[in-house]
């Protein structure tokens, strides 16, 4: 939900905030704007639309040379995606300009004070009062932190908020509040950010800054202090990717290079986890063997695809822990007062790490006493610091909004984290420990093969271009396989497409399939037949009603022959962990359709890739 930068030092501010701002665009992009300090003024430039448009009228208009600039791309919550609506949001006195990631709730009463006192309002923004709140504390103190303080401890809700001073060409201040906000260290320069990919290109050292807490940045110095000026140190450190991480490389968008990347990100989650002889050793999750056979119930916690990859999560784990496992949407959780407690472990994944939601179930589920896991991608974000451990996906960077490498890594990890539970509880034997972790030490080259035969499911999507309903199916743990793959297609393509658990379409679903609707059935592998079987009498199902059923079968799987129109043939796996091969070609598939309508399949509409309001 959006993406911030601030930027003191040498180099041309405009220029550092524009690169900052292409990279931080996939967290929001419906307008955008930056802000520069220079003698004593502040100049500004906003645009509704995407980043381009910005650049042309820069382009066009170009501001004067600074050395202190912020900049801000857009999701919007509070106005619409207008020109005005755009940050920065400057105070009517032009003192201050601030740029705002998040939700202030009591927005209303305080704009109604300021208003009661003379302010002119010029957007419907929530953003615009913590501006005009903050021009009128550095009136009264003459001090933009002390005002900055101030005007947080008057916010209600969930901020980011980056400010300059006409007056201080030389500092950007910052505070935070439920919503992300990074430092990076630069030499002779320095950078605030809503994550470090906006200034990766100049620094990778990065100090994360606590809840409730202001930076001061100056280009030589970095204050942290919290809302009561007390200082405080923020946790350095370097950033394992580099810029070249987070560029395309030749592909034409970054979902589809991230979807080809999975091989590598997946083999990166399992890298050092196990030793030679199949031994599970997450040492980083220190949460005590005695606290972990204690456990009586497990809550898996999370959202979108990673909600999905928590419901696959949920069968390996309670599988080979025999511990009850429940799974649940994250914004669902604490509104239906769930019991958990000092026995409970919460198991939440969050590629971004930033989801409000999945963080305010984590602040619930810890207020019960339930010791909290993070499965994360982003190193030093919000969730995994709030968590009692973390394993970290080490997927890299995703930038595009569709959550691919995320959710195949979050799968490994969750895996990883099943048989490690099942090894301390002895659940396991640990030569069938050793097996799984064979097993899954195999996938990156299984997942090769699939990506390798992209053309046939390119071709696919040339050939159902035109159709505007999909419908996916799945049992067991292809049932959030069919949901993801639903979910893909929307997002990307803006289709009709949706998941069923496979035995549930008999009871109404199966009433919306007309000739020709393209159904896909995710087969599970022979091995469990009852499981297999079933799943072929729904594709007969289907077939009877006319639908062109696309089968995803474990290659060998004569049965499935005669009653597909298409067969997408997968690598042979154990049935728990065949989501992550079956996932590829769906992801292939949406992409590629979403090209072929035309679409910005790493910006599709309406969303934003990190949603961290509720
Ligand atoms: C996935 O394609 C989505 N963009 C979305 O559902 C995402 O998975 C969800 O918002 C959760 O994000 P997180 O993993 O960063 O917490």
């Amino acid at each position: 939900m959006c993406g911030i930068i601030g930027y003191v030092g040498p180099m041309d501010a405009a220029r550092v905030v524009m690169d900052g701002l292409r990279r931080l665009e996939y967290r929001g992009y419906d307008s955008s704007g930056i802000a520069l300090g220079v003698d004593g003024r502040l100049y500004f430039a906003k645009r509704a639309g995407k980043l381009a448009k910005l650049a042309e009228l820069l382009a066009d208009s170009p501001l004067p040379v600074s050395h202190q600039g912020i900049g801000h791309t857009r999701w919007a919550t509070h106005g619409g995606p207008t020109d005005t609506n755009a940050h920065p949001h400057l105070s009517s006195d032009e003192q201050v300009a601030v740029v705002h990631n998040g939700i202030i709730e009591n927005f209303a009463e305080l704009r109604e004070q300021l208003e009661t006192d003379g302010v002119v309002f010029a957007s419907q923004t929530d953003t615009e009062v913590a501006s005009q709140w903050l021009a009128r504390e550095l009136r009264a103190c003459g001090d933009l932190v002390q005002a900055m303080r101030a005007t947080c401890g008057r916010l209600k809700g969930a901020f980011t908020l980056v400010a300059i001073d006409a007056a201080h060409p030389d500092t950007i201040v910052a505070a935070r509040r439920n919503s992300p906000l990074v430092v990076g260290v630069g030499e002779g320069e320095n950078f605030v950010a809503s994550d470090v990919a906006a200034f990766i290109e100049h620094t990778r050292e990065a100090i994360e800054l606590g809840q409730d807490q202001v930076v001061v940045i100056t280009p030589s110095t970095v204050v942290i202090t919290d809302f009561d000026g007390n200082v405080k140190k923020g946790r350095q450190y370097r950033v394992d990717w580099d810029a070249k991480s987070a560029e395309k490389t030749g592909y034409d968008w970054f979902m589809r290079k991230e979807i080809f990347e999975q091989p590598r990100a997946v083999a990166d989650t399992l890298l050092g986890r196990f030793d030679a002889a199949g031994h599970l050793m997450l040492d980083e999750v220190n949460i005590g063997d005695d606290e972990l056979r204690a456990i009586d119930k497990i809550v898996i916690l999370a959202a979108g695809t990673a909600f999905y990859a928590g419901m696959v999560a949920r069968y390996a784990i309670e599988h080979w822990t025999r511990v009850p496992c429940e799974v649940e949407l994250a914004s669902e959780f604490r509104y239906r007062d769930p019991i958990v407690g000092p026995r409970t472990l919460c198991v939440t994944i969050s590629q971004s790490g930033e989801t409000a939601d999945t963080l305010m179930a984590i602040r619930h589920a810890r207020a019960q006493g339930a010791r909290v896991i993070a499965i994360c991608n982003t190193v030093g974000a919000t969730i995994p610091r709030e968590s009692d451990a973390v394993l970290y996906t080490r997927a890299g960077p995703e930038i595009g909004v569709a959550s691919t490498k995320g959710f195949t890594t979050q799968l490994a990890a969750c895996y990883l984290l099943g048989l490690w539970l099942a090894q301390v509880r002895g659940t396991k034997f640990g030569d069938e420990v050793a097996d799984m972790v064979d097993e899954l030490n195999a996938m990156p080259a299984l997942m090769q093969q699939v990506l390798d035969r992209a053309e046939s499911i390119y071709r696919l999507a040339h050939d159902l271009a035109a159709n505007k309903d999909f419908l996916f199916i799945g049992r067991h743990v292809g049932y959030p396989v069919a949901l993801e793959g639903a979910l893909k297609l929307k997002e990307i393509a803006y289709l009709h497409a949706e998941g069923f658990a496979a035995g549930e379409l008999k009871h109404g679903p199966i009433a919306i399939i007309s000739p020709a609707t393209p159904v896909f059935v995710i087969v599970p592998p022979r091995g469990r037949d009852q499981l297999h079987d079933k799943v072929v009498s729904n594709i007969q199902e289907v077939r009877a009603r006319g639908a062109r059923v696309l089968v995803l079968a474990e290659a060998g799987d004569e049965s499935v022959v005669p009653f597909a129109s298409t067969l997408i043939q997968l690598p042979s796996v154990s049935t728990l962990l065949q989501p992550m091969l079956a996932i590829l070609p769906l992801q292939m598939f949406a992409c590629e359709l979403a090209t072929v309508l035309g679409h910005d399949v790493d910006q599709p509409r309406n969303l934003a890739k990190s949603v961290t309001v509720e």
